[in-house]
């Protein structure tokens, strides 16, 4: 530990100076106006592996954006960690909302503020650095390979099929990822569960044309209410999601699962004052934490139609659309939920109108084992560096390509996020604490250590 310390102490301010330089580079893989900057991302993040000590570097060209792969292969007999991350980010917009740019990295009370800071580049960036610290003060204990992508903001698609055709080169032996959330710096926890993701749009049409909303107004169903109506008949009064067999392949969790769950600290003052909510919202019948970690949801991402520009303009909108995501959990499928969500949403559709349904990408939910040696490993790695045992959560997010590493590699998965859920992920102002930034640093490396020791 005291090598650990020493080499992040001594390297403090470029171990940052390189995150605000990662965390420039605009990679937003949403928005194609971005390419040049995604792909030079990709070779920053390369060139980076490179100078930390990795072997076989490439930026291996997809379909769609590249993945870097690097890796140090110590000795074929050890065991081996496969470091995934992800450099593409969210979009930043609503830009206004930003206090500073969101790709001019700047510091506010021990935070950075930054589009990607917590999600994914400063998380998967201190693996990075761990490695090289590991490299440079020669305690690198088992073989490492990182594949860092740069479409997990959108899907993973093009990763799924270079993990298809790469079996051989990602041998190794677990998944590490650092892209999740912990309940606090005080409650350090691992998330062992994420969940899967359906992703669609949906377009209600009205008229052939947008009309006088007082000439036809009355006359002529308003896409825009029909849509609104038809949204809102998803939840029932007791805000369960009323698309029939919507729940049919859920598992429920037993009572001593909901028990241990819920016995993580959660403070709901904190949490509606964070969010400034006089109330929270959800499924009857369940906490927070089985909320937002163990049970499906509906979300509606984004809802238009008609005029939203300045002032008014009477009109009668031709057409409504709206873009809908749902979380699911394991054993419920991207495929089947997407399908009877279709199903349903076609059959409340009045005559009135026309309805389209367009899928977009989907993903499966994941469990990740409590009992592996690997999150034994994480376990010890996290208690001696924060004091304190870690946790076991259930995140609310997605990462797809978890539960294809199990299917195509066989490969379980570690999360140890070092995020918070109030880093505004996906929002204006994100962050990361630089003090997790280094704490990230100095777990990792306790990480490979541990899991050296106990694959013996
Ligand atoms: N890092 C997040 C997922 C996450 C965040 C998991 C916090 C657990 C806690 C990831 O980058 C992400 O945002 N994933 C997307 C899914 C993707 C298919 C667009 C998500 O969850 O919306
Ligand atoms: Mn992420
Ligand atoms: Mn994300």
């Amino acid at each position: 530990m005291q090598h650990i310390k020493q080499y992040v102490d001594e390297n403090k301010q470029r171990l940052l100076d390189e995150l605000f330089e990662l965390l420039r580079f605009p990679s937003v893989s949403a928005d194609p106006k971005y390419k040049p900057d995604v792909l030079k991302t990709a070779d920053y993040v390369a060139h980076k592996l490179r100078d930390a000590g990795a072997d076989k570097v490439e930026v291996c060209q997809t379909a769609g954006y590249p993945i870097v792969y690097g890796e140090k292969i110590i000795d074929p007999s050890k065991p081996t960690v496969l470091v995934y991350g992800h450099y593409d980010v969210q979009p930043p917009d609503p830009l206004e909302l930003w206090k500073t740019p969101p790709f001019e990295p700047t510091v506010r009370d021990g935070k950075i503020y930054a589009r990607g800071a917590c999600d994914d580049k400063g998380q998967f960036y201190m693996h990075v650095k761990a490695f090289e610290l590991m490299m440079q003060t020669n305690t690198l204990p088992c073989n490492i390979k990182f594949m860092i992508e740069g479409e997990e903001e959108v899907g993973s698609s093009n990763l799924a099929i270079f993990v298809k055709a790469n079996k051989e080169r990602l041998k190794a032996d677990v998944v590490l990822i650092s892209d999740t959330s912990m309940i606090s710096m005080e409650h350090p926890s691992l998330e062992t569960g994420l969940r899967g993701l359906s992703y669609l749009e949906v377009e209600v049409t009205g008229p052939n044309r947008d009309l006088h909303s007082g000439v036809y107004g009355g006359a002529v169903a308003n896409p825009a209410t029909i849509l609104a109506k038809m949204i809102a008949s998803l939840h029932d009064e007791n805000n369960h999601i009323a698309i029939p067999g919507f729940y049919n392949d859920v598992i429920d969790l037993t009572p001593a699962e909901r028990t241990a769950l819920n016995n993580a600290p959660y403070n709901e003052d904190e949490y509606k004052k964070d969010l400034d909510v006089q109330e929270l919202w959800g499924e009857k019948g369940y906490t927070t934490f089985e909320r937002t970690g163990t049970r499906p949801t509906l979300e509606v991402n984004g809802i238009w139609g008609g005029y939203i520009g300045e002032g008014a303009k009477t009109v009668l909108p031709s057409k409504a659309s709206a873009k809908i995501s749902m979380r699911l959990v394991p054993n419920q499928t991207s495929e089947k939920i997407t399908e009877l969500f279709t199903e349903h949403f076609l059959s409340i559709a009045p005559a009135s109108v026309k309805v389209k349904v367009t899928p977009h990408h989907g993903g499966e939910p994941a469990v990740t084992p409590t009992d592996s040696v690997a999150y034994r490993a994480a376990q010890k790695a996290i208690a001696e560096s924060f004091g304190k045992d870690p946790i076991p959560t259930r995140g609310g997010g997605s990462i797809p390509i978890v539960a294809l590493f199990e299917a195509e590699l066989g490969l379980k998965t570690v999360l140890m996020g070092f995020g918070l859920d109030s880093d505004a992920l996906h929002s204006p102002n994100e962050k990361y604490d630089i003090f997790n930034y280094y704490k990230g640093i100095e777990t990792i490396p306790l990480f490979h250590k541990y899991f050296a020791e106990l694959s013996k």
